[in-house]
C-alpha cells in the first residue's frame, strides 16, 4: 500500500546526551515533522569533573538508551512496526558513546527488517537550520560550534559537505568550559559564562584573537586564549597559607572544580567572562565571513551548542545586515545535542544512501 508519510527513528549518542526522535516526512511535499524528541542529559554526572568523562558517558548511555527509545515512541504514538527506517549518528564523537547508539540502531534494523541510515553529527547540527527555515538552504556555508568542534563547511547539498577548515586545538565550547572552570563557574561553562558576561565590560581585558587577522587560513585556535585567561587570573592568587601540618598550601587556579580554587571578586568574573566571550565570538564571526568570501556563497548556517550563545547570534545578525548575507541560526532547542536534527537522514534515505549492517563508527572527523 502506498504511504505518503515516511517515519524515521533517529538515535544520537555521540557525546553525553542520550537522545531519540521520531520524525515524519511527507514524500510529496517533503514537509518534515518532529513527532517526538527526547533528550536525557548527563550534565549532572560530569559536572564535578568539569568536562565529559568518556567512560562515564558510555555507561550512562547503556543505562538510558532503551528508556529513551521507549519514551520517544510513546510520545509519538508510534509502534516499532510503523517505522520505515532507523538513523543513527556514527561520527564524529566518543567511541564508547557512539557504539551504544549504533548497536541499538542495528538491533532494531535486524529485528524489524528496517533500512539503516548513518548520520554525521556535525552535518546534522547544520541541518537544524534547514528544519527551522522550512525551505531550501543549500548551497551555503555552515559553521558548527560545539563542545567538541569548531568547523566551517561548504554545504553543497544535504548529502554533500566539504570541510573548509576548523580548530587546530580546542573547540570553542571546550574553551568556554575550561575558562568557566578557571573562574569557578559550573559546567557546562558556555551558559554560565554568557550569564556572567551580561554584567561585564567587554573591553576590560584585551585577550588575543588567534588567527583572526590571518586571511590565508580558515582555522581557529582557542587554547592560547584559555592560557591568557589563566595568566591574568594569577594576579588574584593569594599568598601561600601555612596548613596545620606546617606545609605551605597555595590556593590553585584549577580546571578541575571540586579541588580548592580561588574565589574571584564578582566584577572580575563578569569582566573576564565578557572579554573572553567577545574574543571567541570575534574569531567565529571573522572566519565565517572569510569562508563566505572565499566560497562566494551568500547563505550562512550556524549550529551546535555554542550557537545558543546570544552574543554570537547578535553579532552574526549585525554582520548579515551590514554585509548582506542570509543568516540561518539553529533554533535554540536544536542547538545543543538532540536526535531531531537526525532528520537529515530523510535526505539520505531519499537519495538511496542506506548502510550495510556491518556499518562501523567513525569517532574522528570525516573529511
Ligand atoms: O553541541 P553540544 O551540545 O555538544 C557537542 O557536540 O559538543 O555543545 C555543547 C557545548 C558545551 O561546550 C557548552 O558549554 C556550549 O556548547 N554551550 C554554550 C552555550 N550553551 C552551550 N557556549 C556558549 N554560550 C552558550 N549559551
Ligand atoms: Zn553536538
Amino acid at each position: 500500500m502506498f504511504r505518503s508519510e515516511s517515519i524515521l527513528l533517529a538515535i544520537e549518542t555521540t557525546c553525553d546526551e542520550t537522545a531519540a526522535a521520531v520524525i515524519s516526512s511527507n514524500s510529496i511535499s517533503g514537509h518534515i515533522k518532529i513527532l517526538a524528541s527526547v533528550v536525557a542529559s548527563q550534565d549532572d554526572l560530569h559536572r564535578r569533573f568539569g568536562g565529559v568523562v568518556p567512560e562515564i558517558a558510555s555507561r550512562a548511555h547503556v543505562e538510558r538508551i532503551l528508556p529513551v527509545l521507549d519514551e520517544a515512541l510513546h510520545q509519538a504514538g508510534i509502534a516499532l512496526d510503523d517505522l520505515d527506517a532507523v538513523a543513527v549518528a556514527t561520527s564524529p564523537g566518543l567511541a564508547g558513546s557512539l557504539l551504544v547508539g549504533l548497536v541499538a540502531a542495528k538491533t532494531l534494523c535486524v529485528t524489524h527488517n528496517l533500512p539503516l541510515v548513518a548520520v554525521d553529527h556535525l552535518h546534522a547540527h547544520l541541518y537544524a537550520c534547514r528544519m527551522a527555515a522550512g525551505e531550501e538552504i543549500f548551497p551555503c556555508v555552515g559553521l558548527v560550534v560545539s563542545g567538541g568542534h569548531s568547523h566551517l563547511f561548504r554545504c553543497k547539498t544535504p548529502t554533500d559537505f566539504e570541510l573548509l577548515g576548523g580548530t587546530i586545538d580546542d573547540a570553542a565550547g571546550e574553551a568556554f568550559d575550561k575558562v568557566a572552570a578557571l573562574l569557578g563557574l559550573p559546567y557546562p561553562g558556555g551558559p554560565a559564562i554568557a550569564k556572567a558576561a551580561e554584567q561585564g565590560d567587554r573591553t576590560k581585558y584585551a585577550f588575543p584573537r588567534p588567527l583572526l587577522h590571518d586571511a590565508t587560513r580558515i582555522a581557529f585556535s582557542f587554547s592560547g586564549l584559555k592560557t591568557a585567561v589563566r595568566y591574568l587570573l594569577e594576579k588574584w592568587r593569594p599568598e601561600p597559607v601555612p596548613s596545620e601540618s606546617g606545609s605551605q598550601q597555595t590556593p590553585r587556579l584549577d580546571e578541575h572544580p571540586g579541588e580548592q580554587h580561588v574565589q574571584f571578586p564578582s566584577q572580575v568574573i563578569a569582566d573576564v567572562a565578557a572579554s573572553f566571550e567577545s574574543a571567541v565570538i570575534d574569531c567565529l564571526v571573522g572566519k565565517a565571513e572569510l569562508a563566505l568570501a572565499r566560497t562566494g556563497l551568500t547563505t550562512l548556517c550556524v549550529g551546535g551548542g555554542v550557537a545558543a550563545n546570544q552574543w554570537l547570534r547578535e553579532q552574526l545578525a549585525a554582520k548579515a545586515e551590514s554585509h548582506g548575507f542570509r543568516l540561518l541560526l539553529a533554533p535554540m532547542p536544536l542547538c545543543t545535542d538532540n536526535a531531531a536534527m537526525g532528520a537529515i537522514a530523510m535526505e539520505r534515505l531519499k537519495a538511496g544512501l542506506v548502510e550495510p549492517l556491518d556499518l562501523d563508527i567513525r569517532p574522528g572527523l570525516v573529511r
